[in-house]
């Protein structure tokens, strides 16, 4: 098996409050290099047969999706499932195969305020493995996760979005979404989701 996800208890503490307070948590240089390496090239090699994802309908959205490859299922089966959402929830998850893929948004690309449904996404983990860098204000760049309060309306907060980190937080509570990519940017993520499998572990800290 190769390195592992690891975080240190610090990390962990800070994790669970951001959650707490906000809903999502982004954890930033936290994909373990050869993890990192294998997925990105997982991500290229099945992005040309990716298909366009578009919505414009109760939620408009604009994508590119492609199915996970043999690294990206064994790495949220074997490894993020227990080396990161047990450690962080205290508690088993399900992986639901169906809701998890390659999701490739490049300039123009954008999803509007949602919930991911709670029936197969309880919990999101977005691992970043590709990005251009973030234009500085939130309002015109795509590469932050918007955060909004229950109207959908009132934004509350916007994550930056950068390559080698992870997002991971109850998309099924907390409505989120990403504003239109700008020109020149683009983000490439493995998207991941989990249903709670119901039984609790310890909480312990990383370290
Ligand atoms: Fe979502």
């Amino acid at each position: 098996m190769i390195e592992g996800f690891s975080f240190s208890g610090e990390a962990v503490d800070a994790v669970r409050s951001d959650i707490q307070r906000d809903g999502f948590a982004y954890i930033r240089h936290s994909i373990p290099s050869a993890i990192l390496a294998w997925l990105r090239l997982e991500c290229v090699q099945v992005k040309a047969a990716a298909k366009r994802a578009e919505g414009s309908g109760e939620l408009a959205y604009r994508s590119s999706l492609a199915p996970l490859g043999d690294f990206g299922k064994k790495i949220l089966k074997e490894q993020a499932f227990s080396e990161v959402l047990e450690l962080i929830f205290g508690r088993s998850f399900e992986y639901c195969e169906d809701a998890s893929c390659y999701t490739y948004y490049d300039e123009g690309d954008f999803l509007d305020p949602h919930l991911d449904g709670a029936d197969n996404c309880e919990v999101t983990l977005l691992l970043y493995l590709d990005a251009s860098e973030p234009g500085p204000d939130p309002g015109a760049s795509g590469l932050y996760l918007t955060l909004y309060g229950s109207d959908g309306e009132s934004e509350t907060k916007a994550i930056e979005t950068a390559a080698e980190g992870m997002m991971i937080g109850y998309g099924s509570r907390v409505m989120h979404g990403r504003k239109r990519l700008a020109a020149g940017e683009h983000i490439w993520m493995l998207t991941a989701c989990f249903t709670s499998g119901g039984d609790e572990v310890e909480l312990s800290s990383a370290d």
